[in-house]
């Protein structure tokens, strides 16, 4: 039986969720919900999520990073070529498999025949960027967890959904 793959990912209304290499937002919430739900994980990340993410190899990350770059293998750190191959090496590694992005293996994960969770924060509002979540409303999923939150700039949704 494959391992359970979980997506984590936080967006906007219009599926926004990344602009310039970057998030939209500063949502203190979100950011410590991510970096306590990631720790101690294995996470399959494409190379820009991991180079812009300086706490990456902390808190007993195992990482696999999809490039074509081999250079970037290091402790801790395992490059695979593609989602295939980063789910084979995920399978031989210790817990579930965590998938943080970016866009191109969103769309891919979501579209594997396999059972998943989704950790969604679903950002009320509409905002401008250049990466997009892929449509996962479409899907037929079951939800296990729901909670709101707000700062002084947004108002969003803890989302669980399972499939
Ligand atoms: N809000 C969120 O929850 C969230 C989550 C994830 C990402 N983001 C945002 O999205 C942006 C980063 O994501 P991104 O989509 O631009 O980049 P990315 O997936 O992190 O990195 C892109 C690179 O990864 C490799 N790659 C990605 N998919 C691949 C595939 N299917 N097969 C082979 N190689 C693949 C390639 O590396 P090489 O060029 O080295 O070959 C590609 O150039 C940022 O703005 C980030 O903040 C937001």
């Amino acid at each position: 039986m494959p391992k359970m793959i979980n997506l984590m990912v936080a967006c906007a209304e219009n599926r926004v969720m990344g602009r310039n290499g970057r998030l939209p937002w500063r949502i203190p919430e979100d950011s410590q919900f991510f970096h306590r739900q990631t720790a101690g994980r294995t996470i399959i990340l494409g190379r820009i999520c991991y180079q812009t993410w300086p706490r990456a190899r902390e808190d007993g990350r195992r990482l696999i990073v999809i490039t074509s770059d081999p250079s970037l293998e290091r402790d801790g750190v395992r490059v695979a070529h593609s989602v295939p191959e980063a789910l084979e090496i995920a399978e031989a590694m210790p817990g579930e498999v965590y998938v943080n992005g970016g866009e191109r293996i969103f769309e891919e994960v979501l579209a594997l025949p396999r059972p998943m969770r989704l950790h969604l924060t679903l950002v009320h509002a509409e905002v401008q960027g250049d990466r997009c979540f892929p449509e996962w409303r479409h899907l037929q999923w079951r939800e296990v967890h729901r909670h709101d939150g707000e700062d002084e700039n947004f108002r969003y949704t803890f989302l669980t959904l399972e499939r």
